[in-house]
């Protein structure tokens, strides 16, 4: 979580940092703050606790911080609340360093407790202060720039991004990673430091991506980057393929309403490279045939929605390639002692690609002898580095907390992954493998009819937006989705939601079901359409109030029995849930909206957890 941006150059630093910070508030927003620094007026800071817009507030009021090196700072609190004091950057008590951190420094108490003796004051609650601290403390004892820098570094445990200003160094700037992203970008005369490229594509699409352990020494006129045993190291630099109006709202009200409208094409970049004459074609992938045919397991990893997107793949993945599929939450897996070996196809599922419980179950799997496959979003991320493969889905840049189209492009990604492996390993039916390619190949269409419904659902929110609490019910592929539309529903309305699978009702949570309870029934698998039916007469005969989402060939059987309906287009049953989960978003989305809710930046969480 936290967003950070640094820049040296010629022109003034704080509009640059600003802007910047306002495309990485999406990482974390209960802080933000900037620091300066120019060889008249040396380090200026101002920081706050509240939005970029707070911060923004405080220095129209004052006299403008002057310098053309300068880094910023968007907070997700971990130690210590959010307050000023709290609030990146953090200055040494000598005044002669400013750092702002992304990550935990998990000994910062042990060398807190060493700085406290050798008489150093701390000004905040913050694992993030002692680097600032001992930096100054190595200062002091004569160490140049980087050599206290590296090491300070050496003392760190944990995860970090730092971004470093030294007081008597008004045209440097100093990064350092390790398990938190960080890129370097390289302009005319200027160059940057950011979280990701959003904060800085309007200046310069050249990147590269920093690796851990690495220092890198930026000045207006290049980058000068160490590794861990301070050796020079030569970047490889990417050039970045997309415009900075994709993460612009476009005249859109909410990133996340842009995102969801975006599905369809999101879904042809996807799909449309890699379906050529019916057939689903992988050219990126190192895979072997023999290796694919070594795997005696898959285990699916990933937190949040990209789970979700996990349990609906073990659904087709074990019916396409008949091998058994594990979906495991990262944070668990990684500490499970799984039995992972070299018959293992680990596959990764992350849209930012730098989650990090998703990151140490991928390093826990390697160190097992899995076979590392990462779908991911975000090029060039750690775990798209550091897998044996990855796929990525080519959403562009997905800006809303809440996750939509990420979550339907990695689902169509992993449909055809299990397509491509079922017809390699010959365990899938020649028919269905032709009848799901071509249904891929129609999703975008049909979705696009899906959007054009959007008023339909608008007026659904209307009725529902202030009830307590709502349940989502299904079986197979409708359960697993439902999982997910209670998820977007509860984290930006902040309406308590549960998904349960339907069978699961009479064993307790149909006690929950009262007179006027909403239902949201899922009934759009097939194969299982007349147990959805039995349970939703089940929960009207307690009262319950039910929408049911279903297709256009169960429409008048559903129109029967639920208070209203919410109907997708047919599709094959393996994919039908990609058409489903868009009323789904679109019900939350108007929910939150007739709440009044911050539906970009739900409180608490962040878009990118690099925490544990
Ligand atoms: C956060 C986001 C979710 C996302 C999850 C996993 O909680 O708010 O939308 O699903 O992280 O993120 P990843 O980038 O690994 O898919």
């Amino acid at each position: 979580m936290c967003g950070i941006i640094g820049f040296t150059g010629s022109s003034p630093a704080v509009p640059l940092l600003l802007d910047g910070l306002e495309r990485l508030e999406y990482r974390g927003y209960d802080s933000a703050g900037v620091a300066v620094i120019s060889a008249e007026k040396g380090l200026q800071i101002q920081k706050c606790k509240g939005r970029l817009s707070a911060l923004r507030e405080r220095l129209d009021s004052l006299p403008p911080l002057e310098g053309t090196t300068g880094m910023g700072h968007t907070r997700w609190a971990t130690h210590g609340e959010p307050n000023d004091v709290n609030s990146h950057p953090h200055v040494s008590q000598n005044g002669q360093v400013a750092i702002v951190h992304n990550g935990i420094i998990e000994n910062y108490a042990e060398i807190k407790e060493f700085l406290l003796h050798e008489g150093v004051r701390f000004r905040s609650d913050t694992d993030s202060e002692v680097v600032a601290q001992l930096l100054d403390y190595y200062f002091t004892a004569g160490s140049d720039p980087l050599d206290a820098v590296y090491r300070v570094l050496e003392r760190l445990e944990g995860a970090y991004a730092l971004g470093i200003l030294c007081a008597d160094q008004p045209d440097m700037l100093i990064a350092a990673r390790k398990d938190a992203p960080l890129l370097l970008g390289y302009g005319q005369g200027e160059n940057f430091i950011a979280s990701d490229a959003t904060a800085i594509i309007a200046h310069t699409r050249t990147v590269a991506y920093m690796e851990d352990g690495e220092v890198a020494v930026l000045t207006p006129d290049g980058i000068a980057v160490y590794d861990e045993y301070r050796r020079p190291v030569e970047k490889q630099r990417h050039t970045i393929d997309w415009d900075v109006s994709a993460a612009e709202k476009g005249g859109y009200a909410h990133f996340m309403f842009k995102e969801i409208m975006e599905q369809p094409d999101a879904l042809r970049h996807t799909v449309s490279p890699r379906l050529r004459d019916g057939e689903v074609v992988f050219d990126e992938l190192a895979l072997t045939e023999e290796k694919l045919r070594s795997f005696q397991r898959i285990y699916i990893v990933a937190c949040g929605s990209s789970y979700h997107v996990g349990m609906l793949g073990k659904y087709n993945l074990e019916r396409f390639l008949r091998l058994p599929v594990e979906v495991c939450l990262a944070s668990e897996f990684r500490y499970s002692g799984p039995l992972v070996d070299e018959r293992s196809l680990v596959i990764v599922i992350s849209q930012s690609g730098e989650t990090l419980d998703s990151m140490a179950a991928l390093r826990e799997a390697r160190s097992r002898g899995g076979y590392i496959l990462a779908i991911v979003n975000v090029v060039g991320s750690s775990i798209a580095r550091e897998s044996d493969d990855v796929l990525y889905t080519w959403a562009g840049p997905e800006i809303a907390v809440a996750t939509t189209k990420a979550y339907s492009t990695q689902l169509a990604l992993l449909t055809m992954l299990g397509l491509w492996m079922g017809k390699a390993l010959g365990r899938l039916d020649g028919a269905e493998y032709a009848a799901v390619t071509a249904e891929l190949a129609a999703l975008p269409g049909k979705l696009e009819t899906v959007l054009s419904s959007a008023g339909a659902y608008q007026y659904l929110a209307s009725l529902y937006f202030n009830r307590d609490c709502v349940f989502f019910i299904g079986r197979n592929l409708d359960y697993a989705l439902g999982l997910e539309g209670s998820l977007k529903l509860k984290e930006i309305s902040y309406i308590h939601s549960e998904s349960y699978a339907a069978g699961e009702l009479k064993h307790g949570t149909i006690s929950l079901i009262e007179p006027g309870t909403l239902v949201v029934a899922l009934a759009t698998y097939g194969p299982l359409i007349d147990k959805a039916v039995s349970n939703i007469v089940e929960v009207k005969a307690r009262g319950a109030e039910v929408v049911a989402l279903t297709t256009e060939s169960h429409r008048e059987r559903m129109a029967e029995l639920a208070d209203h309906l919410l109907v997708i287009p047919d599709s094959h049953p393996a994919l039908q849930p990609n058409l489903g989960v868009v009323p789904l978003q679109l019900f939350a989305y108007y929910i939150a909206l007739q709440r009044g809710c911050d539906i970009d930046k739900p409180k608490n969480l962040a878009k990118s957890v690099t925490v544990e």
